[in-house]
């Protein structure tokens, strides 16, 4: 995603910074400066929207009010459990994850860590709130297994095929060329958000699949430091992000990063309208995140505005276009080539003889389906052409919506 940004760094995004694990409120700071914490704030109240927390997620988010948050996007450790140095076939290192934040002593301890903090986001969570979780094959199927424990309902799990990944340098296994994001609702019942139609839209009207084939974060986007050196080793692509708040928030939610790293997160809810609580351990990550999204240009809301989907859209009975006049009792509807002719009965039923039904029992009948939707399936002679019932059904809506 391409998101405007300019070379200043006056937004207010808040850090407020905890050396003890608790975070305390800073007053509003221009980023990037970290200063110490000046007022107490009860974090259980207030909302510390499109600010950073520095210090642990696990007790931050424990002071966070319970069924405050829209949304969970969290990139945790991986466990990578790097043994040695990795090397290219040219003796080069390659600058792999060996940072402390991502060290446990054992596969029991990383387990207990995610219990910890996914029990904490479930808490903070609304009832209809979701979460998405990104790994690899290191840590994924842990994350997994926890959050269903957990109560979370598994609704999909997204497969990042990455464009351009990092060889298997040794040869002893397959390129790893993909990251797994598991998307869970807070619980079975949760009527969590999904824009279909949307997506649809954006895919040439073919349902967006859960592979998702996107580049490693790379170029301008890859935050360097003075010396040209990445400032985080597993920064996330922004389409990435986009793609995940695009399907399932809405603008004006609130997401939440127990791993902010370099804010990615904060950056593309900043341009998309959404608002952001973003958790990171390390004040010098904190610091880039926070420079980072003080130089985003929100988006203008036309940009991002979700288009209502069609289930959203109130309901219309074929009988209504009768009674409007749009269609007329004896007339023939037909299919897209003219193979299927049926006659349109005053009751709003169609006759396919000798059988009767609505367009959506006659549309399938007529095709020997076992299901049709009949408002994009049949067709009324138009001046000259066919016109599908749909658009005669968005007529019918534009005078609902004007009623
Ligand atoms: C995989 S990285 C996230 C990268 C981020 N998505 C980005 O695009 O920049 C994980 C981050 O979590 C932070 N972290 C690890 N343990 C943490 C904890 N207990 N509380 C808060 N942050 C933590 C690390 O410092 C690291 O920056």
């Amino acid at each position: 995603m391409g998101i405007l940004r300019t070379r200043t760094t006056s937004a207010a995004v808040r850090i407020q910074v905890s050396r003890t694990g608790r975070p305390a409120l800073q007053s509003p700071i221009k980023a990037p400066r970290i200063k110490p914490a000046s007022l107490p704030i009860d974090l259980s109240r207030d909302l510390p929207l499109d600010q950073i927390l520095v210090g642990d997620c696990i007790a931050a988010i424990e002071r966070l009010p319970a069924a405050s948050v829209d949304l969970v996007f969290a990139d945790p450790p991986y466990n990578l459990q790097l043994g040695g140095d990795l090397r290219r076939p040219d003796d080069s290192l390659v600058d792999a994850v060996d940072d402390d934040w991502d060290k446990f002593s054992s596969f029991a301890e990383y387990d207990a860590f995610t219990r910890a903090w996914l029990a904490a986001c479930r808490r903070v969570l609304k009832p209809d709130g979701a979460l998405w979780v990104i790994g690899s094959y290191h840590n994924i199927f842990r994350v997994g297994s926890i959050l269903q424990d957990l109560g979370f309902w598994m609704l999909n799990d997204i497969v990042w095929r990455k464009a351009n990944p990092m060889p298997n340098f040794r040869g002893r296994r397959f390129t790893n060329a993909h990251e797994t994001l598991i998307w869970a609702a807070r619980g079975e019942g949760s009527k969590y958000t999904f824009h279909y139609e949307a997506l649809k839209g954006g895919n040439d009207d073919l349902q967006m699949r859960s592979d998702w084939y996107l580049p490693l974060c790379t170029g301008e986007e890859r935050l360097k430091d003075d010396a040209g050196a990445k400032v985080h080793p597993t920064q996330k692509p922004e389409a990435l992000l986009a793609r995940v708040m695009l399907s399932a928030s809405n603008p004006g939610d609130v997401i939440l990063d127990p791993f902010f790293g370099t804010g990615t997160t904060g950056a593309v809810a900043k341009a998309l309208g959404r608002h952001f609580i973003g958790c990171e351990r390390d004040p010098g990550y904190a610091k880039a995140a926070a420079q980072r999204i003080a130089a985003v240009t929100p988006l203008p809301p036309e940009a991002f505005a979700t288009a209502p989907s069609k289930r959203s859209e109130p309901r219309v009975p074929f009988l209504s276009l009768v009674e409007a006049g749009l269609v007329k009792a004896g007339e023939i509807v037909t299919d897209e080539k003219r193979r299927h002719k049926a006659v349109i009965r005053a009751d709003g039923t169609l006759l396919l003889d000798p059988a009767v039904g609505s367009i959506h029992k006659v549309g399938a009948l007529a095709q020997g389906l076992p299901s049709c939707n009949g408002w994009t399936f049949w067709h009324v002679e138009r001046a000259g052409g066919l016109m599908l019932l749909d658009v005669l059904r968005a007529e019918i809506r534009v005078q609902m919506a004007a009623a």
